[in-house]
């Protein structure tokens, strides 16, 4: 039997890599997907073939990931439950997709990953697997044959690979980092300094506010400052920017798929700063009609998303209204970054639907004031009318 193996390199991985060759008697071969996560990836390719894969391959993704995975994330905003930028979720339909690519290429009969039972990950693999190719057998070691940290743990040891216990779950790309597990399953208990990575605790952040504009071209970030920058850099740019502001974390009770309530703590510096432009700067170039049937489509996109459904087709429907909007979503934002908040100060934008003309209290204003006495008989006449038909129901006293 041939296995392709999202191989990260940490501890269920190089275990399952083991178990895989031991108990089902596996060509092993590892994949790393590189979606901007720090590992050292030469380390984790040399760790693979120490563990015994055939065959390693490294992929350097980050470019289609901020393409094809990122960048639609952004255009809808998405914030699930009004607060996860969705970093690890998106990086798993790719991941997916590569597991197929290699398995097709090398004729292997199946894909492995290394997630447990009880999250979403398990969900995001599976589906885009099976849709991708049905014939591909996802084998999931740690949820099917119900291994634990702690047995992985003594197991590694019994084969003479060390691995340093850590008490977190990490996983980490360019749209941020997702820390789970140990002390943190307590959601009374407040994250400890050491699971920070990229943002300053607001003690040490600078004492003075830092100025940023970001421009934004159909909807997606060019430049930084004026400085153009391809988008890898923007996000890492941003990603260290916004951090050392103490900008990005997050510490939110989240519901998973599998319908567990969890504590998730997360640091998306880039992504925070990065949706809060560009939502700001939606609202100068999209009218008000956009805006508000806009936030349905994007609340639908992240929850597809989020629960694994990349590829249901409403995915592709929703995307087809957000790209007719972003095409006018033009401009620059000017951003305050300050001991762990990010305030939008200032916006432009050649579309711009504000207009200083109209709005201002000034006395050469251009529109019509007395216009508004019509509009607002009209506009209300049935509310109105209503509410003096149902007077009765209110009960006595009102008039
Ligand atoms: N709760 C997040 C999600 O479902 C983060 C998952 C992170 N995975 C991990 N192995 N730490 O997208």
């Amino acid at each position: 039997m041939k296995v392709v193996l999202a191989y990260s390199g940490g501890l269920d991985t190089s275990v399952i890599l083991l178990l895989l060759r031991e108990r089902l008697n596996a060509e092993v071969i590892t994949l790393t997907v590189d979606v901007g996560q720090e590992d050292d990836l030469d380390e984790v390719a040399h760790k693979a073939e120490k563990l015994g894969a055939v065959k390693h391959y490294s992929i350097d993704c980050k470019e289609e990931f901020v393409d094809k995975y990122v960048f639609p994330a952004l255009k809808a905003n998405a914030l699930y439950q009004g607060k996860y930028p969705l970093s690890s979720a998106l990086s798993r339909p790719l991941i997916s997709s590569k597991l197929v690519e290699i398995a097709k290429k090398e004729g292997a009969d199946a894909v492995a990953h290394g997630c447990s039972g009880k999250g979403n990950d398990q969900v995001r693999f599976d589906l885009t697997v099976k849709a991708l190719d049905p014939t591909i057998k996802v084998l999931a070691p740690v949820r099917d044959w119900g291994l634990n940290r702690d047995w992985e743990y003594e197991y590694a040891k019994s084969k003479g690979i060390k691995f340093s216990v850590k008490f977190f779950s990490v996983d980490d790309n360019l749209w941020g980092r997702s820390i789970e597990c140990g002390i943190l399953d307590d959601p009374m208990v407040e994250p400890p300094e050491e699971v920070f990575k990229w943002t300053l605790p607001l003690a040490k952040a600078r004492n003075e506010p830092e100025y940023v504009t970001i421009t934004f071209e159909n909807g997606v970030p060019i430049a930084i400052n004026d400085e153009k920058l391809d988008k890898v850099q923007i996000i890492k740019a941003l990603n260290s920017i916004a951090g050392r502001n103490g900008v990005g974390r997050i510490d939110h009770i989240e519901d998973r798929v599998v319908g567990l309530k969890s504590r998730e703590v997360y640091e998306c510096p880039a992504a925070v700063t990065l949706i809060e432009s560009h939502k700001d700067l939606e609202k100068l170039v999209l009218t008000k009609w956009e805006l508000m049937f806009k936030e349905s489509v994007e609340n639908m996109w992240t929850n597809l998303v989020y629960s694994g459904l990349w590829v249901e087709p409403l995915k592709n429907d929703l995307e087809a209204f957000i790209e007719s909007t972003q095409k006018r979503v033009n401009g620059s934002v000017k951003l305050k970054l300050f001991k762990g908040s990010v305030s939008v100060v200032g916006r432009s934008s050649n579309n711009s639907l504000y207009d200083p003309k109209l709005t201002t209290y000034e006395s050469h204003t251009i529109l019509t004031q007395e216009h508004a006495k019509g509009f607002i008989e009209l506009w209300g006449l049935q509310s109105v009318v209503a509410f003096r038909k149902l007077l009765g129901n209110y009960g006595a006293g009102r008039s």
